[in-house]
């Protein structure tokens, strides 16, 4: 993981915190599964046993277990060069407040994730999945790169994505998210502290 730009007035450990999970397998595990489906690009797949067996069994009655997402840009299906600032759910509906991403390949920091912080009122607007920023003024208050090592993520902060690469650059991540049990980060930061 790498910060690249930090506003001193929030904390880091508000959006994300590095966790040392081990997961050395999760190559393997990604081209078993995904590497085949380049064309038919998925955002989410069935969990399999081996996916889930990267995260501590201390955390799967908070995790979403029967699926599991992944962010694949790849040479023949690429996201959006930015993602533009979101929240992962909508604050009346937050069905997975947090998640732990990990890298797979490709993630070096050029890709780059950024959280933004409310100055005044923001408004959003419900989407399907997401909550899309749409006006009020927003501080940028941090701005990392998920290059080597897994994170638990905020993901009921505004956040955006930043990818200047080529096509022909892939890039993967896993995505476990929990579920909504609970929804305060403080909880997850909590039930995580041992792997810090
Ligand atoms: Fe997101």
């Amino acid at each position: 993981m790498k910060s690249i730009t930090h506003n001193t007035q929030y904390s880091i450990s508000d959006y994300i915190i590095p966790l040392n999970i081990d997961t050395t397998a999760i190559k393997n595990i990604f081209n078993n599964h995904y590497d085949k489906k380049k064309q038919v690009f998925l955002n989410s797949e069935p969990m399999t046993d081996s996916a889930l067996s990267l995260i501590p069994k201390e955390l799967h009655e908070y995790l979403v277990t029967d699926r599991v997402w992944i962010g694949y840009f790849h040479d023949q299906r690429r996201s959006k060069q930015f993602i533009p600032i979101h929240r992962d759910n909508h604050s009346d509906d937050i069905k997975f407040p947090c998640s732990i991403n990990i890298p797979v390949f490709g993630c070096n920091e050029k890709i780059t994730t950024s959280f933004w912080e409310p100055i005044d009122e923001v408004i959003g607007e419900k989407m399907k999945k997401s909550e899309a920023y749409s006006s009020g003024e927003l501080a940028h208050a941090y701005e990392f790169a998920l290059t080597d090592i897994p994170v638990l993520f905020n993901n009921q902060k505004w956040h955006s994505v930043f990818n200047p690469l080529s096509q022909s650059h892939q890039r993967a991540i896993m995505i476990f998210k929990f579920n909504n049990k609970k929804t305060d980060w403080e909880f997850f930061k909590e039930l995580t502290q041992h792997l810090v």
